[in-house]
């Protein structure tokens, strides 16, 4: 996990915006992340914020977290309402972290703070994700109820070889049952997370992963590559010899394997690493963030950005709790985006959609560059003669450096 966070301004006690931030924005949407900073164990892979109960000790508790992220709530109402142009929240994302740990109560009783401060759109998406051990069918029937309407289950794998390297504490059988417990509860929308490449997988392990995902009839799924993130377990494993980096080619084919599989179902990609069945499953919070939406992130470490402003929070537990009960905002740095960051940004993580960006907001270099992409196959030549920049199947596989080149 990075031990520090980015430096950036310091953020008002008040937790109030600059002026830029007010500017639109009753014509933009918005969207609320809250962060779930508790795990029951670590996986080596993962450096997300968040802690177990030995790693907290009596620094911090659910209950304190809690407290906070409810006076977070009041907060965000009080500075995004200044303005006059208090908005509707289109869609809630709880995050962590393990948010199934907790229980429906603390779920339930954030939605409805949202609900009390903000109000919710008719059609508001509230997705919470959810992992398979800590997740049974009363939990389901209670978020159901309390107006979650999206689920987003870590299944990882379904090799118990590959689990087990990843730490994982469930069984492929639990998250295939909690997928038919959630469409009993009445989730319409459920998606899989799938990380693949992990040491020791096999083509046909992913295969069979991808295959129980299709089989359980979700309508949507994450496949994502195993990165090694510095500081982890698992980066230690690496290191010593105990278990081989994951190979790059690998990597690729087993995304072709994604893709192959995902579509032949009937699932589209829509992001890079994201294939849904249809447009209303597709995930309208994680959208929110890929083309620069207004989004307040609640919980220790979360990050917001309205109108170009983004700002994040302090990242321990006990930081976080101890800002809110002083009545301080939790904002630990806030940083303006000027219009050349925000068209950078725009080209990084539009790049990654599968209608791409406009050719507009390319500078010529930029534009030089997509059309030697397109003479590599690596972005659509249709498209780019219509104005848009789209990765194709093998763009998909260099996305990142592709959109790296054409913000030149
Ligand atoms: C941080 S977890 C939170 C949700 C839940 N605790 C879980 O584990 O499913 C969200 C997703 O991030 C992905 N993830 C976390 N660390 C990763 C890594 N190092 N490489 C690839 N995927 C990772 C996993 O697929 C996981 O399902
Ligand atoms: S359960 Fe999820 S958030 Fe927790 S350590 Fe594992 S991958 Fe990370």
């Amino acid at each position: 996990m990075p031990s520090t966070l980015p430096e950036g301004d310091p953020v008002p006690a008040d937790g109030s915006l600059p002026a830029q931030a007010y500017v639109g924005m009753a014509d933009r949407s918005l969207s609320i992340y809250l962060h779930v900073p508790f795990c029951a164990t670590r996986c080596g892979y993962c450096d997300f914020n968040t802690y177990t109960a030995g790693e907290l000790g009596s620094a911090a508790s659910p209950q304190s977290w809690l407290d906070a992220a409810v006076a977070e709530v009041d907060l965000a109402a009080k500075v995004l309402g200044a303005s006059g142009q208090q908005r509707e929240v289109s869609t809630v994302f709880v995050g962590g972290g393990t948010p199934s740990l907790l229980g429906a109560g603390p779920l339930v009783r954030l939605l409805a703070a949202i609900r009390e401060r903000f109000g919710l759109t008719p059609d508001a998406e509230i997705t919470t994700e959810a992992n398979p051990e800590s997740t049974d069918q009363q939990l389901l029937a209670d978020l159901r109820a309390a107006g979650y309407t999206r689920l987003s289950l870590g299944m990882q794998s379904t090799s118990s070889r590959v689990l087990q390297i990843l730490d994982r504490r469930h069984t492929a059988g639990r998250a295939l049952q909690v997928v038919n417990w959630a469409r009993s509860a009445g989730f319409q929308h459920i998606n899989l997370d799938l990380i693949y490449g992990t040491p020791g997988e096999s083509d046909a392990d992913f295969s069979e992963s991808l295959r129980a995902a299709v089989g359980s009839g979700v309508d949507h799924v994450s496949a994502y590559s195993l990165i090694v993130e510095p500081g982890t377990r698992l980066a230690r494993q690496v290191r010593t010899g105990v278990l081989p980096m994951p190979d790059d080619d690998v990597l690729a084919d087993r995304y072709l394997l994604a893709d192959a599989a995902l579509t032949a179902a009937g699932m589209s990609w829509y992001e890079v690493s994201n294939w849904a069945a249809n447009e209303a499953a597709r995930c309208r919070h994680n959208l929110a963030y890929w083309s620069g939406g207004d989004w307040w992130g609640i919980g220790p470490g979360a990050h917001s950005h309205v109108g170009g402003v983004r700002w994040w929070n302090v990242k321990h537990p006990a930081a976080y709790a101890a800002a809110l009960a002083g009545a301080r905002s939790p904002g630990h740095a806030t940083e303006l985006l000027g219009p050349e960051s925000r068209r950078m940004e725009q080209i990084l993580l539009e790049l990654r959609l599968a209608d791409g960006i406009s050719i507009d907001i390319l500078s010529p270099a930029g534009r030089a560059a997509a059309v030697a992409y397109t003479v590599d196959g690596l972005l659509d030549e249709a498209s780019l003669r219509c104005g848009r920049a789209v990765l194709t199947l093998s763009g998909r596989l260099l996305a990142d450096g592709i959109a790296l080149k054409l913000t030149d």
